[in-house]
Parts: C-alpha cells; structure tokens; sequence
C-alpha cells in the first residue's frame, strides 16, 4: 500500500497528515476540535480527510481517538475525557469518503508509530506511555502491538495505583491517570496556589496570572523550565507517580524500552529524572534482573498521526 492518511484527534485540534510508508508526512492539515460534539467532530474529520484525499492518491485513513477502541477498529465504545460513547467513528467517516478507515486508540498510534519509525525502532518489546490530559497506554510484544481480547488493553491510565484514590473520567477511583496526566498537574497546581503559601504565589506570578482558576498544564511546564521551585516540585511529583506506575507495568510486560510521549513530556527531564529514579526504587526485585531505559518519544507530537497512518495499512493482529 502506497500513501495514507493519518489523524490525531485531540482535545483543541484534529491533525491530519499525508503519510508514506517510510513514515514521512507528505502534507498535513489540520482543523479546530469542535467542543463536544460528536457529529461536528466526526464532519471535522471528514472535511480534514477530503481535504488531503482531492490532491493526494491515498488508500486508507487512520484515526487515533482518545479512548478504547472495539476490536474490529471502528467503534470508539467509551472515552472517559471526551462524548464519545459507543460512536460509530470509523463506519461514520468510511461511509462519507467512500475510503477504508482504521480507529485505532491515539495511545496505540502514538507507540506504533515510535516502535515503526522513532524512539523504539530497534527493539521488539515496548511500552509507551502518553502523558496529556490523559494517561494514555500502548504496547508493543514480539513486535505486534498488544490489543486483547476486545481490542481495550493497553488501557494503562486505568491501572488503579491508588486503592479509594481520586475519581477518574473512567468512573473508578485512583487511576494511574489521576496521578500522572497533565489533569492531575494542574489539579495539584491549583490545589497549591489555592493554600496561598508563598511558593505557590510566586508560581502564579511567573505563570502571569492571579488566579489559581486560569493555571494550565503548559504554564507549570513553562514555569518549572523558568526553574520556578513550585513548578519543578510539582512535575518531580508527577514523574514520581509516572516512574512508579511503569514499574508495576514492567512486571507485566518485561519491555527492552520505556517510551514516554505526549504533550507533558515537553518538560523533559522535569519529570523524566524523577520517573527513573522512581522506577529504579520500586521495581520488584531490582537488584536481581534487567531495568528497562527510560526514553523520550522521538516523533514528538506526530507520533500518533504517523502510528494512524501506518496501521491503516496493517491488518490487526490480536494478541
Ligand atoms: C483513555 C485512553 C486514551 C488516553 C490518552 C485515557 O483516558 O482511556 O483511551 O488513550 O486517555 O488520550
Ligand atoms: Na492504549
Ligand atoms: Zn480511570
């Protein structure tokens, strides 16, 4: 298969590219994420697609979508961040552009597209994590991306990390999204600048703002790069709740490699240097058997855009 396309739908915009099968964006576009709408959506997607498909020969559309995918890869049956229940997004859009079209998790896209062409290209056992408003999972065993039974594993933002925990979008409590994803950073974020302790003013002061209401998860990010004390402590945290969610992931999965991507990992070291050095403490039986390196995604905000792309020209396989 030649040329297709690849879509990642996200909270604010849709991203739709081009892609060949060396994991090259040809061409892209993208469109404004219409607030929670699903048929809006859905036309935004198509309109991104037609777009692309009038100037470009392509065979097949893939879409990331942030929440758990049915087995077939075409319904997205819940999505804890966003309205999607039970929609019908594959058949929707394959219907209104007369096109193949694979939905595919976005935290599956983003880890197929590193362990195709970025940061896990050499290895055969993955897990990448994407830390964004969500938590998001995928896996990669003996080369073949993990799916289950029904197409939802690799739901890792649902491991409960924390038994009676904070309430999560997934309607459980003490998620491992609840901990680590940029939600829970500004959750925190605000819970500090709301105590009105003297770090945490100051924090709001960097940020430009005087209201712990108007805090965002790239204004930490910004703050904590400016080397603002608050900020950095409160992505140390998070890196902390990240090394020790993926050391009880390692149990399970045994990867070669670590990948960690999505928007929050633009902190880097921030939250990379406290996520191993977590790891390294609670890994089960650390000092008898292997640790996995840690790494930063390498196609940064095209990971999943390319990984859509890609599995648009991959049967799945169930494993
Ligand atoms: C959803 C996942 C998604 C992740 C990242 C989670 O809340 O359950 O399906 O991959 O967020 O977007
Ligand atoms: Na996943
Ligand atoms: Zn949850």
């Amino acid at each position: 298969m030649g040329l297709t396309i690849g879509i990642d739908v996200g909270g604010t915009k849709i991203a739709a590219g081009v892609v060949d099968e060396h994991g090259a964006i040809i061409a892209r576009t993208h469109r404004d994420t219409p607030a929670d709408s699903v048929d809006a959506t859905a036309a935004a997607i198509c309109d991104a697609a037609a777009e692309l498909i009038a100037n470009h020969a392509v065979e097949a559309v893939g879409i990331g979508a942030a929440g758990f995918v049915s087995s077939d890869r075409s319904t997205v049956l819940f999505a804890p961040n966003l309205a999607w229940r039970d929609e019908p997004l594959g058949a929707r859009v394959a219907k209104e552009l007369k096109i193949p079209v694979v939905v595919e998790n976005d935290a599956n896209a983003a880890a197929w597209g590193e362990f195709a062409f970025g940061a896990a290209k050499d290895v055969e056992h993955m897990v990448c994590i994407t830390v964004g408003t969500g938590i998001g999972g995928g896996v990669v065993i003996d080369g073949e991306l993990l799916r289950g039974a029904h197409g939802v594993a690799a739901e890792l933002g649902h491991m409960r990390v924390v038994p009676g925990g904070h309430r999560c979008g997934c309607g459980s409590r003490g998620c491992f999204e609840q901990y680590a994803s940029g939600k829970a950073l500004v959750r925190e974020g605000r819970a500090q600048a709301e105590s009105g302790s003297l770090a945490a003013v100051q924090m709001l002061s960097v940020c430009g703002i005087t209201d712990a209401a108007e805090l965002t998860g790239p204004m930490i990010t910004d703050a904590a790069v400016q080397g603002d004390p608050c900020a950095v402590e409160l992505l140390d945290d998070l890196g902390r709740w990240l090394g020790e969610g993926v050391a009880s992931l390692a149990t399970i999965f045994d990867p070669t490699l670590v990948v960690i991507g999505g928007g929050v990992s633009a902190a880097k070291d921030l939250i990379m240097k406290s996520a191993v050095q977590a790891f390294e403490k609670v890994l089960p039986a650390k000092a008898n058997r292997p640790h996995a390196p840690f790494t930063l995604a390498e196609l940064g905000n095209d990971a999943g855009l390319i990984g859509a792309a890609d599995l648009a020209r991959r049967p799945a396989v169930s494993r």
